[in-house]
């Protein structure tokens, strides 16, 4: 085979040799892994209800950085300050980092070594989205665990709730989203709780002479 040819090949093979997740990727080596991460993640749900939303929020953050490895997970050390810790302050929710630490835990008795977190983290956010009232969708499986995880990294990939639609769409966009798939996705929203910080200007300060941003709707502030 000629070189060109060889390189050629190599391009093909190796993208989709490496991106291809399947449903069926630990039924040999963790046939009990759908049980043992459902189980995990129903106990924790009951006993802390706001763990659906903080795991969504963390799937999402851990994805828009070098995506969905699970480097949101990694702990700083001295040489490194990680994801999680980064100075946008995400307020990621400890209840989501525990729930799959515990179905992790809970794995490495069955199937030692085996089960990577990120897919971990892809199934507990599924059963998590569909206990609380949202669809159950299949989730195809695979996921390698990265080792890269640079705070650094966390504010170009993540976008903050003051910036303008055109903005959000166009951050969207690059990660390869269109508008309607945006807007699917905001629907995560649903669940979860925010911050006064996010909005608290827009309805006490939004002008010199306007307290509140006509475009929020006060009856629904009101009810809230
Ligand atoms: C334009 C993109 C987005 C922005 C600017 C944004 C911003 C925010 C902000 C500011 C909060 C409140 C955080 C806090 O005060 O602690 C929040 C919470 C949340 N976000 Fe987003 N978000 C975005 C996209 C998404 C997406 C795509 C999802 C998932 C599909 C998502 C899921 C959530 C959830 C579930 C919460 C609640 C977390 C909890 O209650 O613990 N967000 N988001
Ligand atoms: C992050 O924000 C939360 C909520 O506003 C606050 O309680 C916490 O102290 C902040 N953490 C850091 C490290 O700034
Ligand atoms: C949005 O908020 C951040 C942090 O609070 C601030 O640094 C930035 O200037 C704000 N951007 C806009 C467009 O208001
Ligand atoms: C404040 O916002 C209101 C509503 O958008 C607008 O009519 C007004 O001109 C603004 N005032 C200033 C000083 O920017």
């Amino acid at each position: 085979m000629t070189l060109p040819v060889l390189l050629l090949l190599l391009f093909i093979t190796i993208p989709f040799s490496e991106s291809k997740l399947s449903m069926e990727y630990y039924k040999k080596t963790c046939p009990d892994l759908e049980s043992i991460v459902r189980d995990t993640v129903t106990l924790k749900q009951m006993a802390n209800p706001t763990t659906a939303a903080g795991t969504l929020r963390l799937f999402f953050h851990d994805c828009m950085v070098e995506g969905c490895d699970a480097s949101i997970l990694i702990s700083s050390n001295h040489i490194n300050i990680a994801e999680r810790d980064a100075d946008i302050n995400q307020s990621l929710s400890g209840d989501a980092l525990e729930v799959v630490a515990r179905a992790k835990t809970a794995l490495e008795l069955t199937c030692p070594g085996i089960v990577s977190c990120s897919d971990i983290l892809a199934l507990a956010t599924r059963n998590l989205v569909t206990m609380v009232g949202g669809p159950f969708y299949n989730v195809r499986l695979g996921r390698k665990d990265g080792k890269v995880s640079q705070a650094a990294r966390v504010e170009a990939n993540l976008i903050r709730s003051n910036r303008t639609m055109e903005d959000i769409i166009n951050y969207f966009a690059v990660k390869g989203f269109t508008i309607e798939e945006m807007v699917a996705l905001s629907g995560g929203h649903t669940i979860g709780f925010s911050h006064c910080k996010e909005f608290a200007d827009r309805i006490f300060n939004y002008n010199r002479t306007t307290a509140t941003d006509p475009e929020i709707n006060t009856q629904s502030l009101l009810k809230g």
